[in-house]
């Protein structure tokens, strides 16, 4: 038989799917996969039942989206950011963030070109680079305050650099970035001609006095930045698979025509309770995030009693924090230590080396998701004081 495709072929399994299924066969708590495991919010599950009721929302949704997602998505923009999105001709409902960023990657991307990574970085930008035909180069993200090296940012800037993949609120490292930075990162991204990709999933998810700024929002960055984000972290229902992709008309109409062929369109029932979902915000937003904010203390003062050294994250619902020195002169690095974790304690992490491909510094952390009850994070934070 001939070959399947070469770029396919060396693409492995997700770490998520990996740990969440060793957590299960452990029967671990799972700390690993970044969902809830309490129950979302009930608007979203009535507005559910609603959509199941009417007739319009049984049959194929318009390929950009449904009319009452688009408008409620472009009032979002606007009341929150002062960002002025056409809702007919610069939002596209995907499915999930991770459909917009493969549909962005496919838009605009042709093999010898080049994109930026930063590293730690979300495992499908990698990939989707890749499966477009691109040249990657990276740029880390070092602990323990995870910015940026200018002089390293700046070197991996070339001509050829087409695109560059920024996600903030930043998973894993929770760093919800300045807008000196985003400055910084847009002054390069305009001298080079380059598009940013700015996911933004976790952008309700910023704790303390820290709050997001969407890098669109900045004069000069709306017509070469793709703002994605996505309904499941925000409404507490990861599987409803409604994201969204805001750009330029261009940029849009080039993505539309990869969405099409791809999925085409992406269930009305779902994009109707994301826009039911949307216009809770004013009272369910500040409830969102103190409801997270004290799960992030719970876990962040519970790994400080035990030998690893949480990092304090400014938004998203991960906590990295530090292997002691112990087990590392030991031999461990993070993917050992985890395996360990869960079969001896019980409690399933992540580790983050998957998330970088040129620094070993992921080797020295481990990935704690904290968007669970109470009772489980608590339950975790015993077992792992136990290990120790
Ligand atoms: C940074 C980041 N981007 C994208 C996604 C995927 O979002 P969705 O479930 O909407 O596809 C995730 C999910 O964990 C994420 O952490």
């Amino acid at each position: 038989m001939k070959e399947i495709n070469s770029k396919v072929a060396s693409i492995e399994e997700s770490i998520f799917s990996q740990m969440t299924s060793l957590a299960n066969q452990h029967r671990a708590i799972n700390l690993a996969q970044g969902f809830p495991n309490f129950e979302g919010p009930k608007f979203i599950r009535n507005a559910l039942k609603e959509a199941v009721s009417k007739k319009a929302y049984g049959q194929y949704a318009p390929m950009p989206g449904i009319s009452p997602l688009l408008q409620e998505l472009k009032n979002h923009y606007r009341e929150s950011y002062q960002l002025y999105y056409d809702e007919k001709s610069e939002i596209t409902i995907t499915n999930g963030a991770t459909e917009a960023i493969m549909v962005s990657s496919l838009a605009l991307l042709e093999p010898g070109d080049e994109v930026i990574l930063f590293e730690p970085f979300y495992d499908s930008y990698p990939i989707s680079a890749k499966l477009a035909g691109a040249d990657i180069k990276v740029v880390t993200l070092r602990e323990p305050d995870f910015k940026w090296n200018s002089q390293e940012l700046r070197a991996a800037f070339s001509p050829k650099t087409k695109l560059v993949y920024f996600n903030n609120p930043n998973n894993p490292t929770g760093r919800v970035f300045t807008k000196e930075e985003l400055n910084e990162l847009l002054a390069l991204a305009r001298e080079f001609d380059a598009y940013i990709l700015s996911d933004e999933v976790y952008e309700f998810l910023t704790y303390d006095n820290h709050h997001h700024i969407p890098i669109a929002s900045l004069e000069g960055a709306k017509e070469r930045t793709l703002t994605i984000s996505s309904a499941g972290k925000t409404y507490g229902h990861t599987g409803l698979k409604v994201g969204w992709l805001a750009a330029s008309p261009q940029i849009t109409h080039a993505c539309r025509m990869v969405h099409q062929f791809n999925v085409f369109s992406v269930n009305p029932m779902a994009q109707y309770a994301v826009a039911v979902g949307l216009q809770q915000n004013e009272k369910y937003i500040p409830q969102l995030r103190s409801t997270y904010e004290k799960k992030r203390d719970l876990l962040f003062n519970a790994l400080k009693e035990t030998p690893f050294t949480p990092i304090k994250p400014q938004g998203t619902y991960f906590i990295l924090a530090k292997i002691p020195e112990a087990k590392i002169s030991e031999g461990l690095n993070d993917l050992a230590l985890c395996k360990q974790l869960i079969t001896q304690s019980k409690v399933a992490t992540i580790p983050p080396s998957a998330f970088y491909s040129k620094s070993q510094e992921g080797a020295l952390f481990l990935r704690f998701c904290f968007a669970k009850d109470d009772a489980t994070l608590e339950e975790a934070a015993k077992n792992l004081k136990s290990f120790f």
